[in-house]
């Protein structure tokens, strides 16, 4: 059996995505959605069979996808996922999940209602030493925990705006929170 995969975002991560998820068996990338469809279809031009659309409905009303990667940027969220969870398609959705708490929320009890697989880019859990600190951290209690984040320069354009990143916070040390709670 093979998995077809769709994924919503035409940039850098999605572009990620769909290398890492094309080299492995059982996997094909079938779809690409984004803001245009000459950029979605460039995307979807290196796989076999796979093509762009420029609507997240366009996408899964033309393609019978098992899966979706949700690779947009923060401000980006809540049409996607709210259309996936009403088709019942499992997705990946990165971090982070949205600007506003309210996107998020809404996307949660959705899937919760639905019961959908569903996951998230938060990297760190997916790695040993987390799951290694997580076994010791069941027998003791942490009184603190530190964290910290340091990045390059942002590249794209909404990573420099506060109403489209959600700023510095939210953007990129969300990965330490993440892991900390997690
Ligand atoms: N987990 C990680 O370590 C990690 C690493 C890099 C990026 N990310 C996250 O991935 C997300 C995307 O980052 P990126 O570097 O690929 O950004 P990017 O700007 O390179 O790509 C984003 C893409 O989304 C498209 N897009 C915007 N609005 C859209 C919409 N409504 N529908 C469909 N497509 C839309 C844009 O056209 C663009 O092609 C960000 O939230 C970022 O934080 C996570």
């Amino acid at each position: 059996m093979t998995l077809k995969i769709g994924i919503a975002g035409t940039g850098w991560f999605g572009k990620m995505h769909a290398e890492k998820l094309s080299a492995m068996e059982g996997v094909q990338i079938s779809a690409f959605c984004g803001t245009s469809s000459e950029k979605a279809e460039a995307a979807a031009s290196p796989y076999r069979d796979a093509r762009g659309y420029e609507s997240i409905e366009q996408m899964l009303d033309d393609r019978k996808l098992d899966a979706v990667y949700v690779c947009t940027p923060p401000f980006a969220h809540g049409e996607i996922e709210l259309a996936l969870v009403e088709r019942g398609i499992p997705f990946l959705v990165e971090k982070p999940i949205g600007v506003d708490e309210d996107t998020p929320n809404r996307i949660r009890n959705a899937i919760n209602e639905k019961g959908l697989v569903t996951s998230v880019g938060y990297h760190f859990r997916y790695m040993d030493s987390t799951s290694r600190a997580k076994d010791l951290l069941a027998v003791r209690k942490p009184l603190m925990a530190l964290g910290q984040w340091m990045g390059s320069m942002p590249g794209v354009y909404w990573w420099r705006h506060m109403n489209t990143s959600g700023g510095q916070f939210v953007e990129q040390t969300t990965h330490i929170v993440d892991l900390m709670r997690y």
